[in-house]
Order: structure tokens, then C-alpha cells, then sequence
């Protein structure tokens, strides 16, 4: 069995992070998502990767390389736009060859990982199997319409839902998920729909068998998606504390990063703070996430995700709901402010007068 990964697409409605850097590689609880998937595919046995990426994109090439530094084979299928998902099985089919394969897309992060689906297609021996979560808004997805525990229909983000089960993007397939994709012609939006493709298997007689997501799933769109996923991630959180902690108080678990020094603060877990930060006179609320060579200092920060190198310091008022790019700067004065809700992009420079 192979996978396929995306890892492309213009994250729009993670601006202006995504002006600077591809979505797939934002970390939650300090994981880059598409590690999430990557991961979940190895834990899955499946060891020959395809991931698809923006044909203009190297950063995903650069952090994960051949896939070595993950025990995993990638290789990297460019797509010269965004035709969509159907299009992107469609020009992966030489890469997949006759093997059956999970196309996973790379922005959904799930908790338990893919093996059941995996070993349900298997079992179900049919030629598609999907896996779909009961959602309060289906009109945003691919929609299934199920008789007598059987898919009778699918449909891409109808106005009137025959269900209120999405499908998500974790699909398995056997080849003849070809004949579909390079049958269907492009919707309205001008995209290749996987719903479309899905719909051709079923009017052409294949089947098509599902499994329900019982835990929790989230395609990550929007930041507060993002953060939600860290705060999930953090509360199965270890505790570890190899770190220099002087004069602080501790609650819940804390995950600290080699060389990092905290003094004179509050933590309260689940937190998680990654190598070389440097912590002092703060206080660090729940289901926050540092990464690498961070400093805060005299300042309280809680429910966010902050990338690498950025620095927060003597901001009175709590940071919270905060999703923080790469190298940046919050710098105040200490007066009295009311709350602040930050979405900043890297080398944002943000003063508080
Ligand atoms: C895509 C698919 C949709 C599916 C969703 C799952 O939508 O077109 O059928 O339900 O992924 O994440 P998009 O997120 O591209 O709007």
C-alpha cells in the first residue's frame, strides 16, 4: 500500500502566516502538521509516500528531504495549480501505479491515527472506503447520503445536506479511482472535485464502504482550528522537565526542551516549550506552545501557539488565543491595557505604547 499526502494550496485563511510559509509545516503543540500525517502513515505500515506540494514550493522539500530523517520514502509530485483534489489523484497515478492507497490530505489532524481505516477498506474489499465525522456544519464538505448503512451519495459543500456526515480527507482507494478521476469533468469553480469522482464510482456500480470518526477530527483552516489541535495534542502532553527551572511555581504537565531556563514564573500545564527559550517573571497558562530560542519576560501568555525566535516581553495584559509566526517581536511598556488578540505573521514587529 502507498500514500498519498497534500501538502500544497495557498492557506489563505491562515494569512499572513501562510504570506511566508506553507501551512503544512505550522506547529502544533511544536509538531509540524504534516509530521501528524506522516506519522500516522508510518504507524500504518505504509512506507512509500507521495506528497503533493505547489510546484513553485521548496520548504516542504527542505524539511523533509527524501524522508530519511522520518523512516519514510518520499517522493515529491508538484501540481502546476490548484485544479483540485481529483486532479491531484489524477496526476499522481504514475507514482501510485496499481498499488492500493490512503490519500490523506494534510491539513486534517485526527486523534488515533489511520490504521482503523486502513484495516477496514481491507476487510470491506470494496473499491473506495471513506472516512466520515458527524459535523454540526456539513454544507462545508463533502457530504454523504447513507441508506441502510450503505453510501447512496455524495455531494461537494451542498446548500441542502442529504446528511450531516462530512467526508473528510482521508480516502482509501484501489485503482479504479483512475477511471474516475480521469472521467469527470471540472465543477463550477473549475475544479476537478473528489465528491465528483467519488459519485462516478457509485453511479458506475463500485462500492463504496466508510467508517465513522468517533474522536475528534479537524480539517485546520482557520487559526482557532489550529489552536483547538494544539490543545488537544497538549492534553496527552508528558511531563518533562530537564530544564533549569529557579524560583518557579508549577501546576499540570510541562514539556520542556533541552537548555531552556525558566525563573521567577508561573507555569500551568499543559504547556509545552521548546530548546534554548528563556522564560522570566512570567506566567505561562494552559495549552500554550513555545518553540525553539523564544523569550517572554514579564509578560502572561496562555491558549496560543508561538513559533520560533520570537520574543514577548513587559506585556501587561494577557496574550491569549494568539497565533505567533516566526521571529517576532511584543514589546511593551507596562501600562494598563485591556486584552489583546494577536494573528501575526513572521518578522512582525508589534509595539504597545
Ligand atoms: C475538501 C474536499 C471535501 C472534504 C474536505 C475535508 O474540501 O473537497 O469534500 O470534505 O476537504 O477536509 P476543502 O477543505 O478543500 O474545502
Amino acid at each position: 500500500m502507498k500514500a498519498l499526502i497534500t501538502a500544497g494550496g495557498h492557506g489563505t485563511r491562515l494569512r499572513p502566516i501562510t504570506h511566508t510559509q506553507n501551512k503544512h509545516l505550522i506547529p502544533i503543540a511544536n509538531k509540524l502538521m504534516l509530521d501528524y500525517a506522516l506519522e500516522y502513515v508510518r504507524d500504518a505500515n505504509i512506507n512509500d509516500v507521495g506528497i503533493i506540494i505547489n510546484a513553485d514550493d521548496n520548504s516542504i522539500k527542505s524539511e523533509f528531504g527524501d524522508g530519511s530523517s522520518r523512516n519514510i520514502k518520499i517522493t515529491y509530485i508538484p501540481q502546476d495549480a490548484p485544479l483540485g483534489l481529483a486532479h491531484v489523484v489524477k496526476i499522481s497515478e504514475k507514482f501510485i501505479g496499481s498499488d492500493p492507497f490512503i490519500f490523506y490530505l494534510g491539513d486534517n489532524i485526527l486523534v488515533g491515527g489511520i490504521n482503523k481505516f486502513v484495516s477496514e477498506f481491507k476487510n470491506a474489499g470494496s473499491n473506495c472506503h471513506l472516512a466520515l465525522s458527524k459535523v454540526p456544519d456539513p454544507n462545508r464538505f463533502g457530504v454523504a447520503e447513507i441508506k441502510d448503512d450503505k453510501i447512496i451519495g455524495i455531494e461537494e459543500k451542498p446548500a441542502n445536506p442529504k446528511s450531516n456526515f462530512a467526508v473528510t480527507g482521508i480516502y482509501l482507494y484501489d485503482s479504479t479511482i483512475f477511471e474516475a478521476v480521469n472521467n469527470i469533468k471540472p465543477s463550477a469553480r473549475g475544479e476537478l472535485e473528489i465528491s465528483d469522482a467519488h459519485q462516478y464510482l457509485l453511479n458506475k456500480g463500485y462500492h463504496i464502504s466508510y467508517s465513522e470518526i468517533t474522536g475528534w477530527w479537524k480539517d485546520t483552516g482557520k487559526p482557532s482550528d489550529l489552536l483547538e489541535a494544539n490543545r488537544l495534542v497538549l492534553d496527552n502532553i508528558k511531563d518533562n522537565r530537564e530544564a533549569i527551572l529557579t524560583d518557579c511555581e508549577v501546576t499540570g504537565n510541562i514539556h520542556l526542551g533541552k537548555n531552556v531556563k525558566i525563573s521567577n514564573s508561573k507555569l500551568d500545564g499543559p504547556i509545552i516549550i521548546n530548546d534554548d527559550s528563556i522564560i522570566d517573571k512570567a506566567h505561562i497558562a494552559p495549552y500554550t506552545a513555545i518553540g525553539k530560542r523564544c523569550t517572554i519576560i514579564n509578560s502572561k501568555v496562555g491558549y496560543s501557539i508561538i513559533m520560533s525566535d520570537s520574543k514577548i516581553s513587559n506585556v501587561e495584559d494577557k496574550i491569549t488565543n494568539s497565533l505567533i509566526g516566526i521571529d517576532v517581536q511584543i514589546i511593551g511598556n507596562h501600562r494598563e491595557h485591556s486584552a489583546h488578540r494577536f494573528i501575526l505573521g513572521d518578522q512582525s514587529r508589534v509595539e504597545i505604547d
